[in-house]
């Protein structure tokens, strides 16, 4: 099945944007029970493409009112959808998957010009993302309980999963497709209906995966998508936690909004998860080999411009490679290409919005101020536009600077020296995140040691790209709790009911 009139339109209409930079979306309407429908009040915002700064779409400024009704149709949809076997669901998770893979070149298109991440990386994560669907479409026949031993001879004591029932998930705008269908597939096959609020910046793709899933046949009311405007998320993020319909909910995103859901959520003593910020750390000690150590240094804080949870932090190297590492680093760096998105052979991308603009250049001017030395990059590239940024490599630093200790969420490679293992994983471990870390080592023991001493919840050994839709993503301390992807995705949208059975006559 193709894809409906509109999305080929509104892919066209960006396609012809990339030329002329002169037009509207026509995903204009937020999803809610199969339906495109606008904010009662009428009011929209605007989508900015981050590269070009041009108006690409304007989608509804949704208020709590329009929020229950989206709550509601979910819990009406969830009365039949919650009853369906693993089975049927799979079949409808699959035939998604499968118009996700049709219209992969489209998905990427319209990802690149909300979110600004250059096109061969969008299609990245397209790949990424659709695989989520594919791997929880499997999954959703393999939601088995447990029959458990029985102390007593007059009892028989079973274990069963159910659905969660409403579920709200909460996604970013670094990843805008993969957040949203690792949440989404785990929370369908689990049988969950969901509320999706996409972050304010990358709406587009949310609705187009949405109208996908809807072609697909998942049904009415089963997959909403619901879209507000900054000033008013707070409001609406609390009613997606407060709301008595719903049973929990996932968000991905910041530290600092996710203690604010997290408190929402305890009035009602909802479930949730939270994929929140990271900090992580990547070391490279003596014995690694220091090519393969640059090439997944590069891949890992690059990703994205930077903008991503598991982006490498703070680089720490052991004193008699530093040199060699930073010179090589700096060399891969240099190679790397900034610009226009859809430009083939671009590397980074613009920053997602003016905001991250000036976090990334204050983090910048705090450690220039206090010290640092600025090996490569540092500044804005204005002839590209107001969002793009260098790639900066930082040297000197302290941990007097910002960069040291806070996450960066952009272009900016800090490097520190450290002298034994011990140093390194006590500067790893001295902050509040816990989500990657990353090492390169060939010593297996060391190996062993270190992975086991990092306080994160993933750790990357001798390699920089981790995620995967098989593999459990989540984190530790301030970088939250629960887990995504993998058969642990299930769990956050399941709960154990125990069955004891009383076999006396
Ligand atoms: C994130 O930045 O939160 C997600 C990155 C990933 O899934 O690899």
């Amino acid at each position: 099945m193709g894809l409906s009139r509109l999305f080929v339109r509104q892919v066209r209409t960006i396609q012809r944007q990339a030329r002329s930079m002169s037009y509207q979306l026509k995903f204009d309407k937020a999803f809610v029970n199969q339906k495109w429908v606008a904010a009662a009040s009428g009011k929209t915002f605007d989508v900015v493409n981050p590269s070009t700064e041009q108006v690409v779409g304007a989608v509804p400024d949704m208020d709590e009112n329009d929020v229950s009704k989206a709550i509601d149709a979910a819990g009406e949809a969830f009365a039949a959808w919650g009853q369906t076997t693993g089975k049927e669901r799979a079949g409808v998770m699959r035939k998604w998957y499968e118009l996700l893979v049709k219209n992969q070149d489209e998905l990427a298109k319209l990802m690149s010009a909300e979110c600004g991440k250059p096109l061969s990386e969008a299609q990245g994560e397209v790949v990424y993302g659709n695989s989520m669907i594919e791997w929880f479409s499997e999954e959703a026949r393999r939601i088995h309980g447990e029959v458990i031993s029985s102390p007593v001879k007059t009892k028989e004591m079973v274990l069963i999963r159910q659905p969660l029932g409403v579920v709200s998930l909460i996604t970013p705008w670094n990843f805008p497709h993969a957040m949203i269908t690792r949440k989404a597939g785990a929370a369908l096959a689990a049988g969950c209906a969901c509320v999706i609020k996409p972050a304010e910046d990358t709406p587009l793709t949310a609705l187009a995966l949405a109208k996908l899933a809807a072609d697909a046949g998942v049904p009415p009311g089963v997959l909403n998508v619901v879209t507000c405007a900054r000033p008013g998320a707070p409001a609406v993020g609390r009613l997606l936690c407060e709301h008595p319909r719903v049973a929990g909910i996932s968000f991905t995103g910041s530290t600092a909004v996710g203690k604010v859901l997290y408190r929402n959520c305890a009035s009602g003593v909802k479930r949730i998860a939270l994929e929140l910020g990271g900090n992580a750390p990547f070391i490279v000690f003596s014995g690694a080999d220091l090519d393969k150590a640059v090439d997944g240094a590069v891949a890992c804080k690059f990703r994205n411009c930077g903008q991503t949870c598991v982006s490498a932090n703070k680089f720490l190297v052991q004193e008699d490679v530093f040199d060699q590492f930073v010179d090589k680093l700096q060399k891969k760096m240099k190679a790397l290409v900034v610009g226009d998105p859809f430009a083939p052979g671009v590397n980074l991308g613009p920053l997602i919005n003016n905001s991250q603009v000036t976090k990334v250049t204050q983090i910048v001017e705090d450690a220039v101020a206090k010290g640092a030395e600025v090996r490569l990059g540092g500044k804005q590239v204005p002839s590209l536009g107001k969002r793009f940024y260098e790639p900066t490599l930082l040297l000197n630093v302290d941990p007097s600077m910002v960069c040291y200790s806070e996450e960066i969420f952009g272009p900016v490679a800090v490097c520190v020296r450290f002298k034994t293992e011990q140093e390194a994983l006590s500067i790893a471990n001295s902050t509040k995140s816990g989500l990657a870390g990353y090492f390169y080592s060939s010593d297996i023991s060391q190996a062993w040691r270190v992975a086991k001493a990092l306080e994160v919840g993933m750790v990357g050994i001798n390699e920089g790209i981790i995620s995967a839709a098989e593999a459990a993503f989540g984190g530790v301390k301030e970088s939250g709790f629960g887990r995504e992807g993998c058969h642990h995705g299930i769990d956050e949208f399941t709960y154990v009911k125990y069955l004891c059975f009383g076999l006396s006559q």
